[in-house]
């Protein structure tokens, strides 16, 4: 089987992953050989090839932190059969042609689920899920904010927002890429008195933090006394600067989220039922997730370098 090797890191894309060829491993009694059908490439993935995401694999390793296989082995597991269609939580390595799965790291999808849209499910989907339920009590015609709203976590905030009837106030440097809202701005400082326009004096109680930097300022200044501002993500790479003011008289509440260490510590269940409920919005077509492009694996140095510029989706490793 093909899979791609990571060896070194480099910021360089390529110069550190090669294609490399292997037999397929024997799974053991409590795990499932699967074939993989497509993994996204997600700035995880690029943060992990050069170095620079916070955690990092030992060397050598396969990079690929989601994706959807269909079941070759099922080994002596009853509930799944060969053919399934399964996604793995946490189970980073999908940059393979086979993978050998722990039992308990799968969950199985419905046979009709698209594919590219599956194996972008276990990571944004299911971050945006837990965002929108964990952190701040909402209820229907509340109000939250995001930025970077047009990424793949922005868009799957959006859907599920829709699904429970909560309203989102977008900012984006590509507002035209965040579809289905009539509550998108420039992600510059024109959108705070703008946003305030819309809300007709409404409170603003989440905001979902993606960027850092100037943004994250423009998320906290729209936030209402007592809001809770979540950071997942530094696209920015710029950091976090907060007034004191914003603190002590506003007081705000800052937090982050990592979905990796939710999915470590979550039980079973909660994670099928989180699942369960999202490839059903998926399967009605509620949650989509857009695709820019797909790549096969021997062409992983395109697909990688054109993840890495201005896209208008993910794009996808077909397998
Ligand atoms: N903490 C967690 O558990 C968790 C889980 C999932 C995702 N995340 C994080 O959430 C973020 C989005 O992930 P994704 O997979 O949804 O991303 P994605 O679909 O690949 O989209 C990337 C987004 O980042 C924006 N962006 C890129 N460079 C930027 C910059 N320098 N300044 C401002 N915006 C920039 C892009 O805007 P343009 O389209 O204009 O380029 C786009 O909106 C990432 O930081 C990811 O690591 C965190």
């Amino acid at each position: 089987m093909r899979y791609i090797s990571l060896f070194n890191h480099s910021d360089d894309l390529c110069d550190g992953i090669c294609l490399s060829e292997t037999s397929i491993p024997k799974p053991a009694s409590n795990e499932i050989h699967v074939r993989t059908l497509a993994s996204p490439i997600n700035p995880a993935d690029i943060n992990v090839i050069e170095g620079t995401y916070p955690i990092l694999p030992s060397l050598p390793a396969v990079p690929g932190n989601e994706g959807v296989a269909e079941v070759i082995d099922p080994g002596d597991q009853n509930e799944i059969q060969k053919g399934d269609i399964v996604i793995a939580a946490n189970v980073p390595g999908w940059w393979s042609e086979h993978r050998i799965i722990p039992a308990d790291k799968v969950y199985r999808l419905p046979p009709s689920i698209d594919h590219f849209q599956a194996a972008c499910l276990s990571v944004n989907p299911a971050t945006a899920w837990r965002l929108i339920h964990d952190f701040v009590q909402l209820k229907p015609g509340d109000w939250i904010v995001i930025n970077a709203a047009n990424s793949a976590l922005g868009q799957s905030l959006n859907q599920i927002a829709r699904a429970l009837d909560l309203k989102v106030v977008n900012l984006a440097r590509r507002p035209s890429l965040v579809h289905g809202s009539d509550t998108v701005f420039d992600d510059d400082d024109s959108a705070i008195q703008q946003a305030k326009s819309c809300l007709n004096g409404a409170s603003i109680k989440l905001a979902i933090n993606q960027v850092g930097g100037q943004s994250s300022r423009r998320l906290m200044k729209l936030l209402s006394p007592n809001g809770t501002m979540v950071t997942v993500g530094a696209m920015s790479k710029e950091p976090i600067t907060v007034s004191g003011g914003q603190l002590i008289f506003k007081n705000l509440i800052l937090c982050g989220f990592w979905i990796t260490k939710w999915l470590d510590n979550a039980p079973r269940i909660d994670i099928e039922k989180m699942y369960d409920s999202l490839a059903d919005l998926m399967i009605k077509k509620e949650l989509e997730i857009s695709i820019d492009s797909s790549y096969p694996l021997e062409d992983y140095q395109s697909a990688i370098q054109h993840a890495k510029r201005s896209r208008k989706g993910k794009v996808i490793l077909t397998f």
